[in-house]
């Protein structure tokens, strides 16, 4: 069989067994294996990753876990490595007060649990969240999650309660925070349990909040006693800078902090951080799962977490940050006909395309890219969109990086000379 019949072969099968749902892909991947940084497709092709694995392997695809497993989870009673684990993620957060933290099995359930934590804590019903935000797919997670496309609500009614106002990020005008914050004010702030944000909103394109409406929230919080719930689901592990992308925000303490892709090492895993109090608020039993906090994800999440604080010490993930500005101005510089900016910060990014020529639309131009790309043999993705989703692994050699920022630069190339033919 030849090779693009071999893929579309799988394709149709994936079709054939995979409810809808789960087909979310744009390029004709089918991956027979994963190595290091690379994807391995069932020709044996490799593509490097440049969003690492959608931010749940942020080391690459490593194979360290048989070494270091401590044998198949027992649900029922604390672990030794849970008990390390907990510990070490609670020291990483800087709170004014004592922390506890609950383990789960993936980050939209840690987004229901801080739904409940915050009605239970607060006994009042209204969770607020921006508009275009990604929380997730269960009830609640799905609910809060209002970018456009991403979810029909088909299956509606939603949880209740859930309201949206809009997000206004860094470089938007300060009249439009204070139009945020009248319409959080109309909500009557208090009977207002929580309020669940990304400070960076990751699918919308990796757009930093506007640092007013950071302050205005935290200033409204301590006022009428609502909790700041903090989705860090996709950009902590130090993804825009600090290990929380909320410390970019100096003085913001959330309430509750939700964890989860990296934090398994790779495997389902979530946590939701959060003042003492709070995490008690529950009984026993009402956030509970028989595999949450399961010893071989807390296992290969702290062994993942302990050498990433050690690539962060060592300034070698700074260097990575600095190279992958320092290639991203030069593909502004090279074709600004094609691309409208840059947005993100550190090592998480998205590349904003144009409409041009034979593009009609921004969306067209990235569609070109993120095909293009892939036959190249990198992967990255435009989330329906006209942006590129950059967030390359932490642990990549510069050399790997300048490699996927060259492919990416050739895609450009004949993309500008493919819109002008
Ligand atoms: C910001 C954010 N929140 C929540 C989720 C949901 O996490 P999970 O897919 O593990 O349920 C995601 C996943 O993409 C995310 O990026």
């Amino acid at each position: 069989m030849s090779a693009n019949r071999q893929i579309q072969h799988y394709l149709d099968l994936s079709k054939e067994l995979i409810g809808n749902a789960q087909l979310i892909l744009e390029v004709p991947l089918v991956v027979a294996k994963t190595q290091d940084h690379y994807l391995i497709d069932c020709n044996g092709k490799k593509y490097l990753d440049f969003i690492s694995g959608a931010c749940t392997q942020n080391l690459g695809f490593n194979q360290r876990v048989q070494e270091l497993s401590s044998g198949f989870p027992f649900p029922y009673a604390p672990g030794l490595i849970q008990l390390e684990y907990a510990k070490k993620l609670l020291s990483l957060y800087k709170s004014t007060y004592k922390c506890k933290l609950t383990f789960g099995v993936c980050g939209s359930e840690g987004i229901d649990a801080a739904i409940k934590y915050s009605r239970a804590y607060t006994k009042r019903k209204k969770i607020v969240s921006f508009y275009g935000d990604y929380h997730g797919t269960t009830f609640g997670s799905c609910t809060l999650t209002t970018m456009p496309g991403r979810m029909s609500k088909s299956f509606s009614p939603m949880v209740p309660e859930c309201y949206a106002i809009p997000f206004v990020n860094e470089n938007d005008d300060e009249s439009k925070v204070l139009s945020t914050i009248g319409e959080l004010l109309a909500l009557d702030p208090s009977t207002i349990a929580g309020f669940v944000f990304e400070s960076v909103q990751g699918d919308m394109g990796m757009l930093p909040c506007h640092k007013l409406l950071m302050q205005k929230l935290k200033e409204l919080s301590h006022e009428y006693g609502f909790l700041l719930i903090a989705d860090e689901i996709q950009l902590a592990y130090f993804r825009t800078g600090p290990f929380f992308s909320f410390e970019n925000y100096e003085g913001l303490n959330p309430d509750l902090i939700v964890m989860g892709k990296n934090l398994g090492g790779g495997i389902p895993l979530s946590a939701v951080i959060g003042k003492s109090e709070i995490l008690d608020s529950l009984n026993p039993g009402e956030h509970d799962f028989t595999l949450a906090g399961n010893s071989e994800a807390c296992t290969r999440g702290l062994d993942n977490l302990n050498e990433i604080l050690r690539l962060k010490e060592s300034g070698e993930i700074d260097a990575l940050a600095t190279l992958m500005r320092e290639r991203l101005d030069r593909l502004c510089s090279l074709y600004p006909a094609l691309i409208s900016k840059v947005t993100g910060k550190y090592l998480a990014y998205g590349l904003w395309l144009k409409s041009f020529k034979k593009f009609s639309k921004a969306q067209d131009t990235a569609a070109f890219m993120v095909k293009r790309c892939f036959d190249l043999g990198l992967y990255t993705q435009r989330l329906s969109s006209s942006w590129l989703r950059l967030e390359p692994f932490l642990n990549m050699s510069q050399t790997e990086l300048n490699q996927g920022f060259d492919i990416i630069e050739k895609a450009l190339e004949e993309a500008y000379k493919y819109a002008q033919s």
